[in-house]
């Protein structure tokens, strides 16, 4: 690949973006009286100083979240969930009616939502039928106007990592910025990309805390990139994207990292534990090998089984309508005795 200047795929409006600056931003250093931000100097009604406004930067978080990933805090973008990591690089590389990105079906649904509302044109190169990346397609749908390919490994919904040469691959041929979503990745066997990232400028890598972490409810996705696509992130986000009740609570939650690991050990566990009871069922036609904290399996009626779990309280997730996942059910790894409740509910099934 040519080498590629990052700043050519930028769009025009936000290379000449002045970002908004807010109070808390300007100010640099200790105060005792803070009258810059309009903001309540009386108080709230909680405990917390949740009057003043957050660290617009994160950078408390982002020090805890350093240590737990060996990424360094300025190669670390917060966003609110991991949606917003991926809606801001549409609108940093985006043009609306004119430049397309590549997603590779089927995949997790918010990459072609956000290309839609952005007005960006999503190319689909579907996964081969094993699901694994087609690479050559990818290769063939580039044109001049494409800007982002998504890369999501382990993949939502099928389970699976993709080969990690092909992701090599993509990262040196694709000519444009190449989000490597790893939702999953504590889940799975491969190795995370994080590593990389000084070996590629294209590169951003995505991590949640709403998935191995625990914390889905407080909105917690992270970008991993070089300091130049971090910085343009920051140029274009809400100035308070992150709110203080979640930087608080996520620093807490990362000291305790022994108690999440042994829930992705759980996690793990039931993930073979259910793999081995599902095998049971003539229902049952594929079971899909995963790397994730969900299974995805092709049953002979995926219609009706839905609709059996539901009348006994169990929520699955239907994925028929994907392409490549015709009679499809997702099923998240509950607990044991989740997972106890579901197996005795298929065994009254069949
Ligand atoms: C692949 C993938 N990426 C990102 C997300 C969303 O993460 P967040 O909760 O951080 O927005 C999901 C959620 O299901 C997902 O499956």
């Amino acid at each position: 690949m040519e080498r590629l200047n990052l700043y050519d795929l930028v769009r025009e409006n936000i290379k000449k973006l002045k970002p908004y600056s807010s109070a808390r931003s300007e100010f640099r250093g200790n105060a005792e009286v803070f009258l810059d931000a309009n903001e309540n100097s009386y108080g709230s009604p909680l405990d917390e100083n949740f009057n003043r406004y957050p660290d617009p930067l994160q950078w408390k978080l982002k020090q805890e979240i350093s240590k737990i990933k060996g990424v360094p805090p300025q190669n670390i973008f917060i966003g609110n969930g991991s949606d917003e990591v991926i809606d801001i690089a549409f609108r940093i590389f985006c043009e609306p009616g004119k430049d397309n990105v590549i997603i590779c079906p089927p995949t997790y649904g918010m990459y072609k939502v956000c290309a839609n509302i952005n007005d960006v044109e999503a190319k689909e190169v579907l996964l081969t039928k094993d699901f694994q990346l087609d690479v050559e397609g990818v290769l063939a749908a580039i044109d001049s106007h494409t800007k982002l390919l998504f890369i999501c490994s382990p993949n939502n919904p099928t389970g699976n990592n993709f080969n990690r040469l092909d992701i090599e691959f993509l990262l040196n041929n694709f000519p444009g910025i190449v989000l490597i979503d790893e939702a999953y990745i504590n889940f799975s066997r491969q190795k995370s990309f994080l590593q990389e990232l000084t070996e590629y400028e294209n590169l951003i890598v995505m991590h949640t805390l709403s998935k191995a972490w625990g914390l889905a409810a407080l909105r917690l996705g992270l970008g991993f990139a070089s300091e130049v696509l971090i910085d343009l992130f920051n140029k274009v986000k809400p100035p308070y994207n992150i709110n203080g009740s979640s930087q608080q609570l996520g620093i807490k939650a990362l000291e305790q990292i022994n108690e999440v690991n042994e829930n992705i050990k759980n996690t793990v566990t039931q993930r073979g534990f259910l793999e081995q009871e599902l095998e049971k069922f003539d229902f049952i036609k594929i079971i899909y090998p995963s790397d994730s904290n969900f299974i995805l399996v092709k049953v002979i009626d995926a219609d009706k089984l839905y609709q059996y779990l539901l009348l006994q309280g169990i929520i699955v997730r239907n994925r028929s309508n994907e392409p490549l996942c015709d009679n499809c059910i997702r099923i998240t790894v509950g607990t044991q005795s989740e997972n106890k409740k579901l197996l005795n509910a298929l065994k009254k099934y069949e």
